[in-house]
């Protein structure tokens, strides 16, 4: 459909074997072959094109409620009844630059930006470097007229491929994928902009002549026979309650999609409507942008502080100015190290551009330079833990700073919340705020000190009542036969995830083996690369560290993976796990995967064995169909293992 038929590498051979057969035979060049769509000369600037019929903008609902409204006025601007249920067609609404194309007898004669709405610029050369425009519409009996409109985006992942360069060369960073995208578009070299992977989505309409459409999905299906990309998630929905449904779902996947999306687009299905509707000032009564909270917004940097992680690593933080981003209040954001710090330029007192995506921790994407009035201030990180005042190093090859103190608190705190969370040990109720009273006590020094801990211990900490600490006791009971890789994990040995604890679990199978082992065995695991050997080896053959963990198996008896019938079914074959399937939830399903020896990957690729599909599975379920990778049903799945 709207994915490539073929793989990049594949287009590629064919692609040279086409210029090898044009250059020996220039009089066979057709004008829609596929080498026109790059080259053509560098300009000086853009010509100028009139949109025919102009292109508006869409009046935004900014929650729930504002979209409940939409529905009443569109009852009105209709003339239906209270109780009549409209046909919306709800998609996505893409973060990117718009673009008209306009085609005669089905060739593409020119593409234009939106410009102000009338006037736009000539980007025909660029436009025609992406992939998913076709050069000439794909049947026999094209429109004599027809200008179709949509969003040209640049994919996050090649967004930050492009930064990363822009980075290495010190040139300045795009702020996001949009601005990226214009950019690109707006290159007056076209093989510049070639060079930036753009992608685009088709949803509308301009001046049509020679064909009739009923329906906003009837358009959009006969943009895909066309040849056009059209978003994947697109969906007829009757009345608002299944379009709350629609926009809600889409937000919770949101932060997965390849692309950014600022919001969904909900239009009246029936073109007839639209127009029934009417404009008010330049926009379409009958269509609406349902936008989701922003995600990106402007603060001013009040002051930078340091916190001190368990490995060591000195992280700077800076306190903002509260700001409501993504639908949670921003008062932090991370500045990664010093040199994120020197290259952005980032001071006390900046305003600064902050960015917060699904759950990971905010952070400072760039300085608002206009706004400097000469009295911010440049911050360096310490040379001394600002906790336990230790000198801080840092080594080779390596951003970070770090304490080297063993006894530093504030690494000690922070180790001891790792070990106890819930994919580690899971300490139920021993949170953040016990863990850091324990520490502060002075009862806690090694993790194996928890299992020391007794009622009056807990008893001498203000804020404990019998209670409270019974649970607690309970809890570090309960926590003392955990999953082998619970406990790998919860040592918290630099680059060992949760990932890896599993992979060494599975391997080794019990702690004991991983005490004497190479570094160079480390890397012969499938999956461990050099700088995990190399931290693992590191941490092994550190007395202290091996000590420390003598002690915890004192209290703490982890169980072996499971190696039980039907164990290693899978072994070697790597899944991906896309949808919703009928009887088991994501975790159960990944679990039951990893515990007969299979891998789960979060992408799909030639690599894959399976993917395994249920409900509502989206663009991997499309990829492994592509690569020709199997699919399975959750049936199937369990099948397999029984
Ligand atoms: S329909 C009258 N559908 O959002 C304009 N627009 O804020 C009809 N956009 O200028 C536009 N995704 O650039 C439509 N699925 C979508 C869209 C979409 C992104 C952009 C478009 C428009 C802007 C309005």
């Amino acid at each position: 459909m709207d994915e490539p038929e073929l793989s990049d590498s594949a287009y590629d051979v064919l692609y040279r074997e086409l210029t090898a057969l044009e250059s020996a035979h220039p009089e066979l060049v057709r004008p829609d072959s596929p080498t026109k769509r790059v080259g053509g000369k560098v300009l000086d600037k853009f010509a100028k094109i009139k949109h025919r019929v102009p292109m508006l903008s869409l009046s935004n609902a900014l929650s729930e409620d504002e979209f409940k409204a939409f529905d009443e006025r569109a009852h009105r601007f209709l003339d239906a009844t209270d109780s009549a249920v409209l046909e919306y067609y709800t998609e996505l609404k893409f973060d990117g630059l718009s673009v008209n194309l306009t085609y005669e007898s089905g060739e593409l004669v020119n593409a234009a930006t939106r410009g102000d709405g009338e006037t736009g610029e000539d980007v025909t050369q660029n436009v025609r470097t992406i992939r998913s425009v076709p050069l000439r519409l794909k049947t026999r009996k094209p429109p004599e007229l027809i200008e179709i409109r949509g969003e040209v985006v640049l994919p996050v992942e090649a967004f930050e491929k492009l930064n990363e360069e822009q980075a290495k060369k010190g040139l300045k960073l795009f702020a996001n994928p949009r601005n990226a995208a214009a950019g690109a578009i707006r290159q007056l070299d076209p093989k510049i902009a070639a060079e930036r992977p753009l992608s685009a989505f088709w949803y509308g309409m301009g001046q049509v002549q020679g064909v009739r459409f009923e329906t906003m999905q009837e358009y959009q299906d006969r943009l895909i026979e066309w040849g056009f990309r059209v978003g994947e998630f697109r969906q007829v929905c009757e009345g608002p309650g299944p379009v709350l449904k629609f926009y809600r779902k889409i937000e919770a996947q949101r932060k997965k999609l390849p692309y950014e999306i600022d919001g969904v687009v909900v239009k009246l299905n029936r073109l007839a409507e639209i127009d029934r509707a009417g404009y008010v000032s330049r926009s379409p009564r009958g269509m609406i942008a349902f936008k989701y909270p922003p995600t990106q917004g402007t603060t001013t940097v009040e002051d930078i502080i340091v916190q001190v992680g368990r490995t060591g690593a000195l992280t700077p933080v800076a306190i903002v100015s509260p700001v409501r981003l993504g639908g949670a209040t921003v008062r932090r954001a991370t500045l990664h190290n010093q040199d994120e710090i020197d290259r952005k330029d980032i001071r006390i007192g900046d305003q600064v551009l902050i960015q917060r995506a699904g759950d990971v921790i905010p952070e400072v994407v760039s300085v608002v330079l206009e706004s400097r009035t000469g009295k911010e201030k440049k911050y360096h990180l310490p040379d001394h833990c600002p906790v336990c005042d230790s000198p801080v190093e840092r080594k080779p090859g390596e951003a970070v700073l770090r304490c080297v103190s063993r006894n530093c608190v504030a690494q000690l705190k922070e180790r001891m919340r790792h070990f106890v969370m819930k994919d580690a040990l899971n300490v139920e109720g021993m949170g953040e705020k016990n863990v850091e009273a324990l520490v502060d006590a002075g009862l806690v020094k090694h993790y194996a000190d928890l299992f020391r801990l007794k009622q009056e211990d807990f008893l001498q900490i203000e804020g404990f009542a019998e209670k409270s600490s019974i649970k607690l006791l309970e809890s570090l009971e309960a926590a003392r036969n955990p999953e082998l890789y619970r406990l790998i994990f919860g040592l918290g040995i630099r680059h060992v995830g949760e990932r890896t604890a599993k992979i060494l679990a599975n391997h080794f199978g019990d702690i004991v083996s991983l005490f004497k082992v190479a570094e160079a065995e480390f890397e012969e695991i499938h999956e461990i690369g050099p700088e995990v050997a190399g931290s693992l080896h590191d941490y092994f053959a550190d007395p202290q560290s091996l000590a420390e963990l003598k002690e915890v198996l004192k209290f703490v008896k982890p169980a072996p993976p499971k190696r039980g019938a039907g164990a290693g079914k899978l072994a070697g074959k790597t899944f991906v796990l896309t949808g919703t399937f009928p009887t088991l939830s994501r975790s159960d399903a990944t679990k039951l995967v990893e515990d007969h020896g299979g891998k789960v990957s979060s992408s799909v690729s030639k690599k894959t064995d399976f993917v395994v599909a249920g409900e509502e599975a989206g663009s991997k379920l499309e990829k492994a169909q592509q690569l020709g990778v199997k699919v399975l049903e959750e049936a199937e799945l369990l099948k397999l293992l029984s």
